[in-house]
């Protein structure tokens, strides 16, 4: 997967792109991202790139002038290019969309904006698709792109080091996990569920699928309306409403 972000804090993704799975997914080859700093495409000494709001208004807004010359070089290379741009207003981004994304074979560019904004012709110009992380407002768009590329990354074959990690989302896909524990198995007074000590792997699916469903009745029952369900998960459903959870 081709990714490039453009941004004026190159050194947010350099760190974050630097740990964990989207960092073993660059160095394996898995991963490409190709980290833009705006400013280089400014063209006076104080590297410009943001102006006052025409119609008034606190705050300043991006000038459109260096995401053009960034994004016209950018794609000078000729390679296909996907063009998203984070915003609130964006389409709500979810695992559907993170798989959808991680099939996409053209290179996704990140527009990320500061201050009050980009100037909207920006948007009118280059943006292919925009994307709301969650309603609520950051203060750039650095983290929303960060987001996606992470949850996008993992999705990509060979990501993650162990696929049955992937293969234990996708069986409790659009529900919540189950609760995980490690050693010691007494901590502050507190157990672990005798089963998980049991080795009897059969039950330990059961008991975690029912948990997974357990919480998500309790603290998202929304998500059990799009979940895509099993007849048993139904039938251990309706034994969960039956006690307390
Ligand atoms: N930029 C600022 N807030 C955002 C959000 N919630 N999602 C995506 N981009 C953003």
């Amino acid at each position: 997967m081709h990714v490039a972000v453009l941004s004026i804090i190159p050194d947010v993704f350099e760190a974050y792109l630097a740990h964990g799975i989207v960092h073993r997914a660059i160095e394996a080859g898995i991963l490409r991202v190709d980290n833009h700093n705006l400013r280089d495409f400014t063209t006076d000494r104080h590297r410009t790139v943001d102006d006052t709001p025409y119609g008034g208004g606190p705050g300043m807004v991006m000038k459109p002038e260096p995401f053009e010359r960034a994004i016209e070089q950018i794609k000078a290379d000729g390679v296909e290019t996907r063009t998203i741009m984070p915003t609130p207003q964006g389409r709500p981004f979810d695992q559907v969309l993170a798989e959808e994304l991680s099939r996409e074979p053209r290179r996704l560019l990140f527009l990320c904006g500061r201050y009050e904004g980009i100037d909207d012709r920006v948007r009118e110009t280059y943006a292919d698709l925009e994307i709301s992380v969650g309603d609520y407002v950051l203060s750039g768009g650095e983290l929303a792109a960060l987001v996606i590329i992470d949850a996008v990354a993992r999705l990509l074959p060979g990501a993650v080091g162990d696929e049955r990690s992937l293969d234990d989302e996708s069986f409790s896909w659009g529900i919540l996990d189950y609760p995980h524990y490690t050693r010691p198995p007494e901590w502050k007074g507190l157990g672990v569920p005798d089963v998980l000590l049991s080795g009897n792997h059969r039950e330990i699916d059961v008991w975690r699928r029912r948990e997974a469903l357990r919480r998500t009745l309790k603290l998202r029952p929304d998500l059990l309306e799009k979940a895509a369900l099993s007849d048993e998960d139904l039938k251990l459903l309706e034994s969960i409403k039956e006690e307390e959870y």
